[in-house]
Parts: structure tokens; sequence; C-alpha cells
């Protein structure tokens, strides 16, 4: 058995924590009280791979404290370089900042797969974020944070500690479960035309290291219920790379300049035209067809969510699937490839599934995380807030 982290001091004994539970009204229990008397910042963090994004509120306040959107990037300043080249003469730069100056400063990216994979980046990265939170002395800050589904043990730990002494107390869920939390609309609850996500919906979070899919209803989801694919934009960066690379050879492109060619370009389905881009190649510029390797990267993408959605389908009781069907939700950055929606929706229905209907979380989609993990900071239970030591 694993040893309990030494980072959990609930009381005497580490405690397991349990993750908010939705009351008879489906809807979660709501501590009103921290008990005690220091101003609270409650923080909903998702701590993605490609960004992260933190939305802030102190304890029972509407108004949002803390509201940020940061690359998850940290570059530090390589040996020799000129004085007053980078800002401030730092040593470190993070997020945007990283990436102006990345000429000057060694890259590392804190994250990998949805979870910490440089604990020094990490820790500096966790650091430069608190440095961003303007807290009044002697509050407290809890932070619900968001995990890939099913993440192991020494995962969490790892990103304990690499919060312990910025954040007082955590609490850590799985990342689709908070976006069907920050997508739920509550203003609508009421409305008999409207399906409450959190009462029964497949999430389809598709990140920069992680695919995460959660079948949503009205319960914290099992393990079972879960799946995190390491397959996400990422990989579908490299195998575009590849693609790139198989036929024009003479052209190599950056990390950077492929991303946001998939970016602007990346598509499912058929082509409505060739995807044509002009890159620079030694000073000059080439035109290079990329489309069959935009397909390729993107259509492998979509394999792997629709075999990991029929999964998760096949988990639903005959009483709730129909109603399932009707909810398919794409989030994510990845959701915003062209035509994954249809095309899932298409094979879906190609295999024999009744009508199914897949949406797209939409504009907003990089936002849900946080916006649920903030909802779930509000809603939780005193005792279900680990602390984290120094
Ligand atoms: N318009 C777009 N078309 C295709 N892919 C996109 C688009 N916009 C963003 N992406 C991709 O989405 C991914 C980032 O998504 P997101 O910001 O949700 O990830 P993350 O939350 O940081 O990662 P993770 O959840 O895996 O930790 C990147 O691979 C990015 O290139
Ligand atoms: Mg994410």
């Amino acid at each position: 058995m694993n040893a309990p982290s030494p980072l959990l001091t609930a009381t005497s004994t580490p405690r397991q924590v349990r993750p908010p539970e939705l009351n008879g009204k489906g809807r979660f229990d709501i501590c009103s009280s921290t008990g005690t008397e220091r101003a609270v910042l409650l923080l909903g963090f998702d701590w993605g791979t490609n960004k992260s994004c933190i939305k802030g509120a102190y304890g029972g306040g509407t108004d949002l404290a803390a509201d940020l959107i940061v690359p998850t990037l940290v570059g530090y300043a390589k040996d020799g370089v000129v004085e007053n080249l980078l800002p401030d003469n730092a040593s470190a730069l993070f997020g945007e900042d990283a990436i102006r100056h990345r000429l000057h400063l060694n890259l590392a990216r804190p994250m990998m797969d949805g979870v910490i994979h440089d604990a020094a980046a990490a820790r500096d990265f966790a650091r430069h974020l608190r440095s961003l939170l303007d807290v009044p002395a002697g509050s407290e800050i809890r932070a619900v944070i968001g995990m890939p589904a099913n993440a192991e043990v020494a995962a969490r730990d790892q990103l304990r500690e690499a919060v312990a002494g910025l954040f007082d107390r955590v609490i850590l869920i799985p990342e689709p479960f908070l976006a069907a939390l920050g997508f739920r609309d509550e203003s609508r609850l009421r409305d008999r035309d409207y399906v409450d996500p959190i009462r029964n919906s497949l999430f389809i979070d598709i990140g920069g290291g992680t695919t995460d899919l959660c079948l949503v209803q009205g319960y914290f989801p099992t393990a079972k219920e879960q799946i995190s694919l390491r397959f996400a934009g990422d990989r579908v960066d490299a195998l575009l790379h590849d693609a790139i690379r198989r036929t024009y050879p003479d052209c190599e492109l950056t990390s950077f300049k492929v991303r946001e060619l998939k970016e602007r370009h990346a598509f499912v389905g058929t082509a409505s035209t060739a995807v044509v881009v002009s890159v620079l190649v030694n000073g000059k510029v080439r035109k290079l067809d990329i489309t069959e390797q935009l397909a390729h990267a993107c259509s492998a993408l979509l394999g792997e969510v629709f075999t990991a959605a029929k999964q998760l389908i096949g988990l639903s009781s005959p009483d709730n699937v129909e109603q399932l069907l009707q909810n398919l939700i794409l989030t994510g950055g990845g959701s915003r490839i062209r035509g994954l929606d249809t095309e899932l929706q298409r094979l879906l229905a190609a295999e024999g599934y009744e009508q199914p209907r897949v949406q797209l979380a939409g504009e907003r989609h990089r936002e849900f995380v946080a916006l649920g993990a903030l909802k779930a900071a509000r809603q939780a239970r005193e005792n279900q807030w680990q602390q984290v030591l120094k």
C-alpha cells in the first residue's frame, strides 16, 4: 500500500478527501461557513498542459477577485544573455512573456500529459501565479484544482507539493467533471427544455496533453466512468510535424509554427478547399499544401475519441442512454478542430446509435474547468479541504 502523502495534515491522521456530493436536489451540499475569521480566497484552478486558468472569489462573494489565463510555460534566461535584454533582467519569465522572449530563454514545460512533468518549473510557475493574486496579508487561499480523469496517486502528490505554501488548502477533482459543472447554467435549471449537463451527459475535454472523457450522471463519477487518453493536441502536433517533414524534408518548421498552422487550419471530414500555407524557410517564402497531413493528424484524434466515447456510452443504463446521446459535449482547445462535432456525430450514427447529438461547449471552453472548480470550491464542505504544508 502507498504511504499516505506527508502533505495531508488533517488533524492527527491523514484523511481521504471525499469529493463534493450532490444532495437529493441535484445540487452540491454547500458549506456556509469556513469556520475561520480570516478572509478566504476561493480559487478554481485549471492547471492545463497548454494553458492555465484561474477564477477566484472571496468566500460568499459573487464578484471575481481573480480571473487569469496564462500559457503554462516557464523560460529561464540563457547563460550570457546581454544585460537589459529581458524585462527587469529577469532570470525567469512566464506565460506570454516566455513565448515572446523565447529566443533568449531555455523553455521548460511544467506539465506533460496533464500532470506535472518538471517539478522545479511547476513550482516556479505556481509561485508566479500566486504572485499575480492580489491577496491581503493574513488571507487564506483555498483552491480546487483540476486533474486528468483517474490521475495516479503520485501525480496528485506532486501537484500538492507544487502548491504547498502557496495555497493553504486544496481539493483535487477530475477535469471533465469540473468542465460539466462549469458548463452548467444554473439560471436555466427550472427551464423544462434545458438538459442539465450534470444530470446526464458525456463530457469530452480535448486538451494539449490529455483527452479526458467523463460520464456525468448526477453524482461524482467513478473510476470506470472516466477515461483519460494521452492523445490530445500535443500528439496531433507531433503527427502533423512528422507528416510535414516526410513530405517536405527540406522545410524544417518549429513546433510553435506547426501548432500555429494546426490551430488555424485543423479539420476533420472532407476539406472544403486545399490547405496551402506560406511559411518562411531559410528566409524565403515557401507554399506548402498540408491538407492531407492535417487530415491524417486530426482524424487520428477523432478515431481515439470515437472509441473511448463508445466505451463510456456502453456503461449508461438503458433508461438513461437516449437522453445521454442528446448530451455529448466537446470542450477544451482541441474541440476547435473544424468539423469534429459533426464527424463524431456522423460516426456514432453510422455505428447505429439513435440520433446522437454532439455539441460544442463553445467560445468559453478555456474557462469551464476553472469555473466549475470555483463552483466546487464554494460548495465544498469544510472536511473536504486538504491542508498543504509549507
Ligand atoms: N483552433 C484550434 N484548432 C485546433 N486545436 C486547437 C485550436 N485552439 C487550440 N487548440 C489546441 O488545443 C490544445 C490546448 O487545449 P487546452 O487549452 O484545453 O489544453 P490544456 O487544458 O492546457 O491541456 P490539458 O487539459 O491536456 O492539461 C493545444 O494542443 C492547442 O494547440
Ligand atoms: Mg485542460
